[in-house]
């Protein structure tokens, strides 16, 4: 399907979030369910990541099935039909299938959006922040009036359930938000982001086999090579600059100070990246949203997951000035400046 031009005049146009809503899987897994094997504790996981549970999707549950449920969901609350979405965008680094056909395709054609444009972002766990401004990019431009956006990914599926390492930190979900043109006078919606990649830290977190580097050879591939492998020393390190410096660049580029920002909603990685984050760029720590004691680090999904949350919670007000932020494997980072 092909996107419509229409003859809007793109110079009043704003990209406004309608309505969130997400989907976790029903599984429900506490810090104490991992085997006496893994050499972990509730303590450590909580004292040195702030997760307390994760849900996990069963064997049978593919991203799409989360991405699907997600944007149903958000469809209903907003009142929106799936045949007005001009482009379903949908954020993941846990694809159904390797490269194609997207998760977005799969659920276009599930949920009907028969008019929709449909392809998926690849920018880690800073895929949401990246989807969101493709989003208010092509709103703005006049083309399209009514963006799905999805962030979704099922990490439970990759992490290599031996390592406790990694996979403690992980979990599932999908969190959507629908996105509409609006012409209203006062500046309200998705304001601008900050977007960027230091592709040199390439290496620090991914997957290695499965792709046309190291394709998958039977019998010669070594079996651990399709799982998540992370440096934590160095994402950690990655990810404190990343978040105190990005956030002061993005109330500076919007000329605002700490005290217009009502809320700051971080990827959901590690409470200790925010808590230092903060302390390095003077930010109070009670700006940050955060819910990784009750779903981990659920990727792409982390941020609508914890926007959806703070809506159910009437924490977002119409007006707030809400900054997002996100890091993750690429390495890509990035912040969006919402005005609620
Ligand atoms: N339980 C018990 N002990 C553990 C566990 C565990 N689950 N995991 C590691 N340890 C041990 C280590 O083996 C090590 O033991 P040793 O000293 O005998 O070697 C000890 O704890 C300390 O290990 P460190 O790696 O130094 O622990 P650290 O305090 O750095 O915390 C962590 C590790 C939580 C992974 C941290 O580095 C981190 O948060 N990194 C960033 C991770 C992240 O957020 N990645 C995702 C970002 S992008 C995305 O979202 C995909």
């Amino acid at each position: 399907m092909t996107l419509q031009f229409n003859r809007i005049n793109i110079s009043y146009m704003q990209a406004v979030i309608d309505a969130v809503d997400f989907a976790v899987p029903k599984k429900r897994m506490a810090n104490s369910d991992f085997p006496a094997s893994l050499d972990t504790s509730d303590e450590w996981i909580r004292s040195h990541t702030g997760i307390g549970n994760r849900h996990i999707a069963e064997p049978s549950t593919a991203t799409s099935d989360l991405a699907y449920e997600a944007c149903r969901k958000v469809l209903k609350r907003s009142g929106v039909a799936a045949e007005d979405i001009d482009l379903v965008l949908v954020a993941t680094a846990t694809p159904d299938y390797i490269g194609f056909p997207s998760v977005s395709c799969i659920v276009q054609g599930k949920l009907g959006a028969k008019h929709a444009a449909a392809m998926d972002v690849v920018a880690g766990c800073t895929g949401f922040i990246y989807a969101l401004e493709t989003a208010r990019s092509f709103i703005v431009s006049g083309s399209a009036r009514k963006v799905l956006v999805c962030g979704a990914d099922i990490l439970s599926r990759v992490a290599n359930w031996q390592d406790r390492n990694t996979c403690v930190l992980f979990g599932d979900g999908a969190g959507a938000v629908v996105i509409s043109a609006s012409a209203g006078a006062k500046e309200r919606g998705i304001i601008r982001s900050v977007l960027k990649a230091d592709g040199k830290g390439f290496h620090l977190l991914g997957r290695d086999v499965g792709g046309t580097r190291t394709p998958y050879v039977e019998g010669t591939t070594d079996p651990l090579g399709g799982f998540l492998h992370m440096d934590g020393r160095q994402v950690y390190n990655f990810a404190v600059k990343a978040v105190s410096e990005g956030l002061v660049d993005l109330m500076e580029k919007s000329h605002l100070s700490v005290k217009d920002v009502a809320w700051i909603v971080p990827h959901q990685a590690n409470i200790r990246i925010i808590e230092a984050a903060a302390k390095r760029s003077k930010i109070p720590m009670e700006k940050f949203f955060m819910n990784i004691e009750e779903y981990a680090n659920t990727s792409a999904a982390s941020i609508p997951i914890a926007l959806s949350e703070m809506c159910s919670r009437d924490l977002l007000k119409r007006g707030d000035v809400v900054l997002t932020f996100g890091f993750g494997a690429g390495l890509t980072y990035g912040g969006n400046l919402i005005r609620w």
